[in-house]
């Protein structure tokens, strides 16, 4: 079969590199990709919003199964795009991604059912944020509603920080449309894991846990990225809180969507903090998580079309999701200043190293080809991933590897999964 993937970041290097092991594919395509996904799909220069042209190219080319990686096409309603012409294609549609489009949407939902989250309020005006502010516990966590590339929440540590933080968010529409609303929300502590589910709209099967690390600079400080580095599967995440999580949250969470008339298909992706009060969501995302994926798929030992296959076509019960039983680190590679200010245009060089490695992968996130060669093209560059026997063992072969290639600028943090060292 013919698939193409929608997208151009490590996320989607990770989604192709599965979609490539599975014998049922002749053809991959990606739009737009990058310099590392064209090395196992052709890629396209079709931006991921460009609706009418993905669909035109997809009838063109008799594609069997479109995969969405990202999260502005799906809230933008992509899947109902490709259905309304009669195409298949594997992301929840518009009214279930509207799940990770609002905050406010599933910060309702997860009051509405009983499912564990911090308490909050939602707000459409700065007048009213602000006086509600004018008694409230600090800290305090703002977040804008909308999309606003994971840089929306706001942790404000006493009330004038908080009142810059709805000024910046409402008035000064730092993130345009996504803050006209704004959720108020409680401070939590504690760890979080990422839990990402493929879901048919009424079964659930949950991969392998994960563990994000947002911060730009080691010790978590620094400002939030898109993320720096993962490590799966959290040793937090035991069997008994995940027990809890499936009955008390993943299950309830498509079963609402379901009651609400918004069916959820897709990976549902479930943002945990393990706090003293028990577990309790951060956030749902309507997508595989980046750089999750990263760790998670290579772990996978499902021909992943008939996982994707199972939820188009509501059957995801027949489908044992399997995971092999050892662990994956992975560690970003980025152009120092991000997620500020950086340069781009330097050429990679070292890339050939990982070539017929079984145990190690090298998913490109900002890469592009110039004059026939590799050059960096984003603030996340690369995801240097590798595959051990348990954590500590992936960790050393990862930062390993993170030697194997050199670009100016390269900068990363050094201690992903550092905070595994705890559980022994
Ligand atoms: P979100 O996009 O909602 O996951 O928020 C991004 C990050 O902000 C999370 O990964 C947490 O580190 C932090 N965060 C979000 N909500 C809270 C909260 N209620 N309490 C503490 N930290 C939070
Ligand atoms: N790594 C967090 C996310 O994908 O949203």
């Amino acid at each position: 079969m013919k698939v193409l993937i929608v997208g151009s970041g490590g996320r989607e290097h990770a989604i192709a590199a599965a979609v490539a092991k599975s014998s049922k594919v002749e053809k991959i395509y990606c739009a737009p990709g990058n310099a590392g996904i064209a090395q196992i799909a052709e890629c396209v220069p079709i931006g991921a919003m460009e609706f009418d042209r993905l669909v035109t190219f997809a009838k063109e080319k008799e594609i069997d199964l479109t995969v969405v990686g990202m999260d502005d096409p799906l809230v933008g309603g992509i899947v109902d795009a490709f259905e309304a012409e009669g195409l298949r294609a594997f992301g929840p549609r518009a009214n279930a991604a509207i799940i990770e489009g609002s905050k406010a949407f599933s910060k309702d939902l997860m009051k509405k059912y009983g499912i564990p989250t911090a308490s909050y309020e939602n707000f459409d005006s700065a007048q009213d944020a602000l006086m509600y502010l004018e008694t409230a516990k600090f800290p305090i966590v703002l977040k804008a509603d909308g999309l606003a590339l994971g840089k929306g929440v706001l942790i404000c540590r006493d009330l004038e920080e908080a009142k810059t933080g709805v000024r910046t968010l409402m008035t000064d529409r730092q993130f345009g449309a996504a803050g006209d609303r704004i959720v108020i929300e409680e401070f939590m502590t504690g760890r979080e894991v990422s839990v990402l589910a493929f879901c048919d709209g009424k079964t659930v099967k949950c991969m392998t846990s994960a563990q994000d690390h947002k911060r730009a600079k080691d010790g978590d400080q620094g400002l939030n990225t898109g993320g720096m580095g993962t490590f799966s599967p959290s040793p937090f995440y035991t069997k008994e809180i995940a027990e809890f999580c499936e009955k008390q949250i993943y299950q309830p969470t498509i079963d609402a969507m379901a009651a609400e008339g918004r069916p959820f298909t897709g990976v549902l992706f479930t943002g945990l903090m393990l706090t003293g009060d028990g577990v309790k969501v951060l956030e749902y995302n309507a997508r595989f998580g980046d750089p999750e994926a990263q760790v998670v798929l290579p772990r996978m030992k499902n021909d992943i079309i008939d996982v994707f296959e199972a939820c188009i076509d509501g059957r995801l019960d027949e489908i044992d999701l399997e995971f092999e039983d050892n662990a994956a680190v992975c560690v970003v590679l980025a152009s120092d200043g991000y997620p500020e200010k950086y340069e781009k245009g330097f050429p990679i060089t070292g890339l050939e190293r990982f070539e017929g490695k079984d145990d190690y992968f090298c998913f490109h996130a900002g890469t592009r080809m110039e004059d026939g060669a590799i050059v960096t093209n984003g603030g996340r560059v690369l995801g240097i991933t590798a595959l051990g026997k348990d954590l500590i063992d992936a960790r050393e072969k990862a930062y390993g590897a993170t030697d194997w290639v050199s670009f100016a600028n390269k900068y990363m943090r050094h201690d992903i999964g550092k905070a595994v060292d705890d559980s022994l």
